[in-house]
């Protein structure tokens, strides 16, 4: 019984380093978690308008969350937040009232930054609004990653056993974390 996990990377630059991160996480996961990355590049700012019609891509947006069982997200800290895309297309995901497409399903967030606090502020930040959202997110552990150029490859190659280690040792809770929510 194959566990989707759907990818949300909050950066849109072609070399993000929590979208090699998401990578690396992917490539020590067992193989009966199929992982699928969510696209955010196109999407329109929210408006509350929207939620008369839906813009095309913000309903496929919805559907792609509908369709997996978790979420994995991976987030860079901008400004000691999360990037205005990420959140752009949370808000999306969260409406029209009453039709939030994030509640209940499981969740865990990473990241990686080239700042030292490895985005913990941004994903304190992050926590609060899942939370709001209605979703279980694992607490532990943490993973803030310092990340220096060749610590982790475009395809998610590893460079250093300590990094493997303490990731492996992350995927392993958040697979069992998964696992208590699946149907
Ligand atoms: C940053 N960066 C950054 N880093 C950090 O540790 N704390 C911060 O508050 C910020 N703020 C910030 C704001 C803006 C607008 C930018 C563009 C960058 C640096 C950031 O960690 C670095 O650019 C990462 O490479 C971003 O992640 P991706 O895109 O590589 O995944």
């Amino acid at each position: 019984n194959q566990i989707k996990i759907g990818v949300m990377v909050g950066s849109l630059r072609m070399d993000s380093f929590n979208r090699r991160l998401a990578r690396a996480v992917e490539k020590l996961a067992p193989d009966d978690l199929a992982f699928r990355h969510i696209q955010i590049n196109d999407l329109p700012l929210y408006s509350q308008d929207f939620d008369a019609a839906y813009p095309a891509a913000a309903t496929r947006l919805k559907k792609d969350i509908e369709s997996v069982d978790a979420l994995l997200f991976a987030t860079p800290e901008y400004n000691r937040s999360i990037p205005g895309v990420l959140k752009n297309a949370i808000d999306i995901g969260s409406r029209p009232w009453g039709t939030n497409s994030f509640a209940g399903k499981p969740a865990a967030v990473i990241g990686a930054s080239i700042g030292s606090t490895g985005t913990a502020l941004a994903q304190q930040h992050l926590r609060n609004v899942l939370a709001y959202l209605d979703m279980p997110v694992l607490a532990q552990p943490e993973v803030f990653i310092h990340f220096k150029e060749d610590l982790v490859s475009e395809d998610g190659s590893i460079g250093n056993d300590g990094t493997r280690k303490f990731l492996q040792g992350f995927v392993d809770n958040y697979v069992a974390w998964v696992r208590r929510f699946a149907r």
